[in-house]
C-alpha cells in the first residue's frame, strides 16, 4: 500500500483530495497547523506541526510527500511578506531536502499559474519566462526552484502550477475567483467584475484532485513542472457564466458591476504538457463548478464566516484572536 504525507493537507484543496485517494486504498497523513479547521475523514492520521519541526527521520515511512501548505493567496502574502518568504519558499524547500534523505521517492509541489505576473495575452507554456513581482508569486516560483533542483532519478518532483481553484471544500473557501462571485450573486444578487479584460486560468477543485492523482501514479521517471487548468477565461466571461448559471438554478436576477481596476496578474496558459505527460484531461467547466456551489450551499451559507476567508482568519490570528471553526473549537491563537 502506497504511504503518502500531505502537508497542508486540511487545507481547501487537500479535504477534496483526501477522499479522493482514500478511495484508492491510498494510506494517508496529514501535517498541518490546522489554521481552518479539521474536516478531514477519520482514517486520515495527523500531525499538528509545523512543517520545519518535522525531521527527516518523520519521513522515512512514506513513498510520496506533497506539500499544499503555506501562504496560499496574494492578501496573506502582502499582509506579511516576511511570513510569507518563510513558509512558502523555505518551507517546500526544507521539506523536499528532508525527503529526500528519507529516501521518499516522489515530492509534489503546490506551484501556482501566478508565477507568470502580467503577460501580454499569450498562451504560456512551461518554457516561458516567469516574471512575477509580487511577494504571494515571487515566493511560490523560488519554492518550485528549490523543489526542482533536488530531483534526480531517484527522487522524482513535479511542480503543478495551478490556476485559481474554485468549487465546494469541506473546507469551504470564498476568497477564491467563482466562489467569490457565487457568494455575491446569492446573497446580494449582484457580481462585481474589478477587470472584465483580465485573463486566468480556472481549475475546478476536482479537476485539481485529480491532477494530484494523475502526479501521483506517473511513471516514476516523471518529474517536471505542469501548467494545470480546466480553461482560460477572461474575468469578464466567467462574471457573465456565473451570472446565467445561478439565474439558471436559482430562478433570481443577477446585475454586473463592471469596473476597470488595474490588476498585476494576467496570464492564459497551456495545459497540453500535462495531457500528454500525465494524462490530465480536466472535465470541469465555470458552469460545473457553479452547480458543484449550488448542490452544496446549505453548507455554507454562513457567507460572512472569516474561516471561508484566509485574509480574515490570518489576521485574526496574527493579532492573536482566537478563532472558532464551525465545530466550537479553538483553530487559530497567535
Ligand atoms: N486555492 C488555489 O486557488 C490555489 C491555486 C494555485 C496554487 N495553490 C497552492 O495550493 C496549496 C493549497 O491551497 P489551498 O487553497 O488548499 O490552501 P489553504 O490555505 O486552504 O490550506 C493551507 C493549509 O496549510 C496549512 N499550513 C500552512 N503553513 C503550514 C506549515 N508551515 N506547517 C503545517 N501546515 C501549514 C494551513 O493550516 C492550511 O490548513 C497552497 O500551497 C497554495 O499556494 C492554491
Amino acid at each position: 500500500m502506497m504511504r503518502l504525507l500531505i502537508a497542508g493537507g486540511a487545507g481547501y484543496l487537500g479535504s477534496v483530495l483526501i477522499p479522493r485517494l482514500l478511495e484508492r486504498a491510498y494510506k494517508v497523513d496529514v501535517v498541518d497547523l490546522f489554521w481552518f479547521g479539521n474536516h478531514l475523514p477519520r482514517p486520515v492520521g495527523t500531525i499538528n506541526k509545523d512543517i520545519f519541526h518535522l525531521t527527516a527521520d518523520d519521513l522515512e515511512a512514506y513513498d510520496q510527500v506533497i506539500f499544499l501548505a503555506g501562504l496560499s493567496n496574494d492578501p496573506m502574502a502582502e499582509f506579511s511578506p516576511s511570513k510569507n518568504f518563510v513558509f512558502n519558499a523555505a518551507a517546500p524547500a526544507y521539506l523536499a531536502y528532508i525527503a529526500k534523505n528519507a529516501g521518499v521517492k516522489r515530492y509534489i509541489y503546490a506551484s501556482s499559474c501566478s508565477i507568470y505576473g502580467y503577460t501580454e495575452n499569450e498562451l504560456y507554456d512551461e518554457t516561458r519566462p516567469v516574471a512575477s513581482s509580487y511577494p504571494y508569486g515571487i515566493s511560490k516560483l523560488q519554492g518550485e526552484q528549490a523543489v526542482t533542483q533536488l530531483q534526480d532519478q531517484d527522487f522524482s518532483v513535479i511542480s503543478l502550477r495551478k490556476g485559481t481553484i474554485s468549487g465546494y471544500s469541506p473546507r469551504m473557501r470564498l476568497d477564491l475567483i467563482i466562489n467569490t462571485m457565487f457568494r455575491t450573486a446569492v446573497r446580494d444578487h449582484d457580481i462585481t467584475i474589478n477587470n472584465p479584460s483580465i485573463w486566468r486560468p480556472i481549475l475546478s477543485i476536482d479537476d485539481a484532485a485529480t491532477a494530484y492523482i494523475r502526479a501521483i501514479e506517473a511513471n516514476p521517471k516523471i518529474s517536471g513542472v505542469f501548467n494545470i487548468a480546466s480553461g482560460n477565461y477572461t474575468v469578464g466571461e466567467v462574471g457573465d457564466l456565473v451570472k446565467n448559471a445561478v439565474e439558471a438554478r436559482l430562478g433570481t436576477r443577477v446585475s454586473l458591476a463592471i469596473k476597470h481596476i488595474q490588476d498585476f496578474r494576467n496570464y492564459k496558459v497551456s495545459f497540453e504538457k500535462a495531457a500528454n505527460v500525465l494524462s490530465f484531461h480536466p472535465t470541469g467547466d465555470v458552469r460545473s463548478i457553479v452547480n458543484n456551489l449550488i448542490d452544496n450551499m446549505e453548507k455554507f451559507k454562513d457567507w460572512d464566516n472569516p474561516l471561508y476567508s484566509n485574509i480574515q482568519t490570518f489576521r485574526k490570528m496574527e493579532s492573536g484572536i482566537e478563532i472558532h471553526n464551525l465545530m466550537g473549537t479553538v483553530v487559530g491563537a497567535a
